[in-house]
């Protein structure tokens, strides 16, 4: 055995496998510490590119090999096992091994493990070589058939059930696959079941596995999922394929969820949901990633990826069409406005950092750091841009036509954008650009009246990223409407097409200076820079006829406000005050769009805003400004607050856009109240409450107004039975500390006998939590940071793909002062310096590093 250094590996250097998988048979003989793999390969060697045969293989135990039936030599390292081509027959053979695994003692939950008794696989993006030797690159597609031994009643795998018996059960999934979308899962679990016909006539099995006691939180799931089924054959004409869909909840698990062929495969959070238990914002998740993962049936399955540098081929396509089915289960004007929070919380943060990358890269080290905002969510955003362009039709055409020609492919960016160029006859060679350019453009635009003519005239600019100094100009839809100034719309929403790095766009007949509306709905993943003052703002907050603009408008003016507090002490702006006031108190509005509206932008958000404005955010003084903020709108909206908290009282608990508006409404509402009645109202609702949204909001209300501690106790005591509720617990009370006291009560909490770093929702929930404690997390004393560090490298022998994610929280390190830079500094150093670390954590700490 040689061991390997990690590599780094590049797009450009793609070459065809040696062999290509026909049919793979596979034995699990399941046992905590030794399962036994059993596998028989059909291959077939690739007559474009002919050598040894190379299959992919870490932490096996070797038992035996053969090749049609007979000894073989072969060779193998910590990563591999190879057989020379010399030793190999020239026709298609079986490759035949056994191998033998500990799915107990498999902490990085990844390939084969166990999560309390049961028995589950994560295998995307290389955790199939952890279970057997075998071509594990999404190019590679195989039948597989798979057959499972052990004594528990639950035995599943992907494709259709094929045979079972005392012991055992045989599944056979007619449909190639790559090794990534293998999945098994055995256990003592209860289905929720249903079933779908469909459109195509097919009775599908619909089945919800869950642990004993969660039986009561899977109705909503399945209410999603039939609903993601429906959505699918109306809107893009995907009809599912197999008898059976079935998704499992497991509690350890390193992401939202995972799209194995007929088997999905849930984090338990993003599936189980009950009112007694889960926020409306639990439900909105588990309906989107239930979507999520149904949608990637045939956006990711049915069609999948050439090579790992393709991930946004699935990825940003499935979360476009996910944010689509949210925007038509519920409100597109809502949906809008959050998905753009997400974008400009998470992907422009990287984008701006030492993290940035393309949407597809170019290279990598471990491509599981690559699963990031910047390939999902930018890389959703290029498929609304596209659209834009294009328009409704040519879109859904251009898809057709794609899933028409590379159903059953492994394919790539190229190969997806072909298909628009062929139903538009376009060139979209520049729109392309987007895949392969890092850094979020800079749109700064200027106007000019003269006679009846208004000139926009826009400037596009990119700043360098790692790697990339010199950017080129972006193809840009810029949807703009007009506002005459008596309020009505002049000129209605219109794209704009730039493709120069400075370009003028005129509206002619006007009869008077209308006020422009620019990038409306967020048409482009752009910043947007335009002087305007704060009666403009105000003016378009009143009248503009995009929901998104309206809301951008409140938030500019949020966000100027909150700047200027900051910077020289002006008081909150008058302005700003009124439309907000005037706004909340309009009842024709949406409750959802106006909770949206109070909302203030977070400490991190304003950070940025400061940072992109050339001054060096001091966190503390983000903290207070926002707190003094908070408490001056609690005074000055003192008269309509009560009058809000009751008129939003949405009754009996329904998880839909209607009664999920109303308490988003009135939870931002009481937050502030809080702040007003002494915590009264809160500490009433937080005891007669039935469902987990409200006293939630309750109990964050009060920790946020710095007290509630009885309440935090009592609700300790009411779920302390309920791991999903327990991580609410403990991620509320790191989220609301105040900056002093978020590291040390956080570290108090890991001494919690309830805590388990093994679980990532458990390490999430208080570690998110401090990094999302803007405040907290930068404080002087640089107390969070070295807690942080302590527990990831703690971690990191345990579970290297969760502490490789969570270093994230460091990348905006260059934003700050020296003082906080130096001591970020040396904790990444000290991270950097730990025997042993994984290759996940020291490709992200060096890149952080820069
Ligand atoms: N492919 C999954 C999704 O987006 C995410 C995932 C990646 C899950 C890697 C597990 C491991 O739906
Ligand atoms: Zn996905």
């Amino acid at each position: 055995m040689t061991a390997h250094a990690p590599q780094t590996i590049f797009l450009k250097d793609y070459a065809e496998p040696h062999h290509w998988v026909e049919t793979a048979h596979l034995t699990f003989k399941l046992s905590p510490r030794a399962t036994l793999v059993v596998s028989k390969i059909a291959f077939k060697p690739n007559a474009n590119n002919l050598g040894d045969l190379i299959l992919n293989g870490e932490q096996l135990r070797l038992v035996s090999v053969q090749i049609n039936g007979a000894d073989v030599p072969y060779e193998t390292t910590d990563t591999h096992l190879t057989i020379k081509q010399s030793d190999l027959p020239q026709e298609p053979f079986t490759f035949e091994a056994t191998v033998e695994i500990s799915p107990e003692t498999n902490t990085a939950l990844e390939g084969l493990y166990m999560s309390s008794g049961m028995y589950c696989t994560q295998c995307e993006a290389e955790g199939f070589r952890k279970i057997t030797y075998y071509p594990d690159r999404p190019d590679v597609m195989g039948v597989f058939t798979v057959r499972v031994e052990s004594d528990l009643p639950v035995m599943l795998s992907n494709g259709n059930p094929q045979a079972s018996g005392d012991g055992w059960a045989e599944w056979h999934d007619p449909w190639p696959k790559p090794a990534y979308l293998f999945a098994l899962v055995a256990g003592d679990l209860i289905a929720h079941s249903d079933h779908f016909t469909t459109i195509e006539g097919n009775h599908v099995d619909l089945n919800i596995y869950v642990r004993k006691g969660d039986e009561d939180k899977c109705a909503f799931g399945m209410g999603a999922l039939i609903d993601s089924m429906i959505w699918d054959e109306r809107v893009y004409g995907r009809a599912y394929d197999l008898d059976i869909f079935n998704i499992v909840a497991v509690d350890d698990f390193n992401m939202g969820a995972m799209e194995n062929k007929g088997l999905n495969i849930f984090n338990s959070s993003c599936v189980l949901a009950s009112p007694e238990t889960s926020t409306d914002a639990t439900f909105e998740r588990v309906e989107g990633i239930i979507a999520h993962e149904y949608f990637h049936n045939w956006t990711g399955n049915r069609i999948t990826c050439r090579d790992w540098f393709q991930l946004c081929l699935k990825e940003g396509l499935t979360v476009y069409r996910d944010q689509m089915f949210s925007g038509d289960m519920r409100s597109h004007a809502v949906k809008r406005i959050e998905e753009v929070l997400q974008l400009r919380a998470r992907q422009f943060r990287e984008d701006n950092g030492p993290l940035a990358h393309n949407v597809r890269p170019e290279s990598f080290v471990e491509i599981n750091n690559f699963y990031t905002a910047t390939v999902y969510e930018k890389g959703a955003e290029i498929i609304g841009m596209l659209r834009r362009l294009i328009g409704d039709e040519a879109y859904y055409k251009g898809c057709n036509l794609y899933f028409d020609r590379h159903d059953g492919q492994a394919v790539t960016i190229e190969e997806w954008i072909k298909a628009f160029e062929d139903v538009t006859g376009r060139d979209l060679t520049h729109f392309k650009q987007w895949y392969s350019q890092a850094g979020t453009p800079r749109l700064s635009v200027t106007e000019d009246w003269a006679d009846t003519t208004l000139t926009l005239t826009f400037t596009q600019t990119t700043p360098a990223t790692p790697g990339q100094d010199v950017k080129k100009p972006q193809v840009l839809p810029i949807m703009v409407g007009l506002i005459a100034p008596n309020g009505d719309e002049v000129v209605p929403s219109t794209v704009l097409e730039m493709t120069e790095t400075t370009q003028s766009f005129t509206f002619e007949d006007l009869t008077e200076r209308p006020i422009a509306s620019i990038l409306r709905d967020f048409s482009a993943p752009v910043i947007l820079q335009r002087e305007m003052t704060a009666k403009t703002r105000a003016f378009l907050l009143a009248h503009d006829t995009d929901p998104f603009n309206t809301w951008e408008m409140g938030r500019m003016l949020a966000k100027d406000t909150l700047v200027a507090m900051i910077i020289d002490g002006t008081p909150p702006a008058r302005d700003y005050l009124d439309a907000l006031k005037s706004m909340l108190s309009d009842d024709s509005k949406d409750p959802a769009f106006r909770a949206l509206c109070l909302a203030l932008p977070s400490q991190d958000d304003i950070a940025q805003t400061l940072t992109d404005a050339g001054v060096t955010p001091d966190p503390m003084a983000i903290y207070e400004q926002r707190e003094e903020l908070r408490h001056t709108l609690a005074t000055e909206f003192k008269d309509i607050l009560p009058g809000l908290y009751a008129a939003n009282d949405a009754g009996a608990f329904k998880p839909d856009a209607q009664g999920s508006g109303k308490r988003s409404l009135r939870m931002s509402v009481l937050a502030l109240l809080t702040l007003n009645d002494g915590g009264k109202a809160a500490q009433t609702l937080f005891e007669t409450s039935d469902n987990m949204t409200e006293q939630a909001g309750a109990l964050t209300a009060l920790l946020s107004a710095g007290t509630g501690q009885e309440e935090l106790a009592s609700f300790y005591a009411q779920w302390f039975h309920d791991r999903l509720v327990m991580d609410k617990w403990f991620m509320m009370q790191v989220a609301s500390a105040a900056p002093l006291d978020a590291a040390r009560i956080a570290s108090m909490l890991t001494e919690h006998a309830d805590f388990d770093m093994k679980n990532p929702n458990r390490f999430r929930a208080v570690f998110g939590a401090l990094h999302g404690n803007h405040g907290g997390f930068h404080a002087p004393d640089g107390a969070a940071y070295k807690l942080l560090a302590d527990w990831l490298i703690k971690l990191d022998p345990l579970n290297p793909q969760t502490t490789a994610r969570m270093c994230g929280a460091f990348e905006t390190w260059k934003r700050y002062d020296a003082d906080r830079q130096g001591m970020i500094k040396d904790q990444l150093n000290r991270i950097l310096a730990t025997p042993n670390l994984s290759g996940d954590t020291t490709e992200m700490v060096t890149r952080i590093l820069g």
